[in-house]
């Protein structure tokens, strides 16, 4: 499959040589074609690999995963363009987060409001599916690193775009029974506002590995 990678920091590395060593073909988009990270990746991660500015790798991509800056996603998502990103699965691993005021980031804006959901409203011919912001990068494509049976969350309003999504994330090593759909783009909200929580456990336990798993009772 064609697929754009929009993002060039480490969860665009991440994802976009999972899915080259997976046999896709990856561009991975960025502000200006020729940037020197996305050259750097496309030059290491083989055959399949290629780089250019935003557009270019959403016109390409069959699928398109947002991996920008959270704050900054909406103006990536519209160089990218409209047209290109039109009916096409648009896979948002992407947190608001505001790293303005020094650390700990807070949330651009939550509680009655996410960016899933924002893109959504913006970009109405995409298929938006938020998933995989819960966990760090590392965790994302390769599920095993945590050991037991924790879980990736799905959100987004086209069944049949979670399905899909369902797929990549089993094809990355994420069981089918580990993927918890938690039901339209409103629920991104949650999934965006467990940021605060992932941040003090990350200050915690000093690793990004780990992950939230379910158990539920009778
Ligand atoms: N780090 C993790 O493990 C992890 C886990 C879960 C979710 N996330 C989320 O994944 C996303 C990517 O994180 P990251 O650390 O890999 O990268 P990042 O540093 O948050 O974002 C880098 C990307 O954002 C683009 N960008 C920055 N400012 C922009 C602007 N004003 N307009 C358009 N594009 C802009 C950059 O474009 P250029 O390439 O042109 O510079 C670059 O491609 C974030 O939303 C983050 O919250 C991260």
């Amino acid at each position: 499959m064609r697929i754009a990678v929009l993002g060039t920091g480490m969860v665009g590395q991440a994802l976009a040589t999972k899915l080259v060593s997976l046999g896709h073909e990856v561009m991975m988009g960025s502000r200006c074609a020729r940037n020197e990270k996305a050259i750097a990746w496309a030059d290491q991660a083989g055959e399949g690999a290629t780089e250019g500015e935003f557009g270019d790798a959403a016109a390409f991509g069959e699928l398109v995963l947002n991996c920008t800056a959270g704050t900054a996603s909406l103006d990536a998502l519209r160089a990218a363009g409209e047209d290109n990103l039109a009916d096409k699965v648009l896979v948002d691993v992407a947190n608001p987060l505001d790293f303005s005021q020094g650390m700990p980031p807070t949330l651009e804006f939550c509680n009655d409001d996410s960016l899933g959901e924002r893109i959504q409203a913006e970009f109405p011919r995409a298929r938006v599916v938020k998933t995989l912001n819960t966990v760090n990068c590392e965790v994302m494509v390769e599920p095993a690193r945590v050991p037991g049976e924790h879980v990736a969350f799905l959100s987004g309003d086209d069944e049949t775009a979670k399905g899909e999504v369902a797929e990549l994330l089993e094809s990355f090593g994420w069981p089918p029974g580990r993927t918890v759909d938690l039901g339209g783009i409103r629920a991104a909200r949650g999934m965006e506002m467990y940021l605060p929580l992932w941040l003090s456990l990350y200050g915690r336990l000093g690793t990004g590995d780990f992950n939230v798993s379910l158990e539920v009772g009778g």
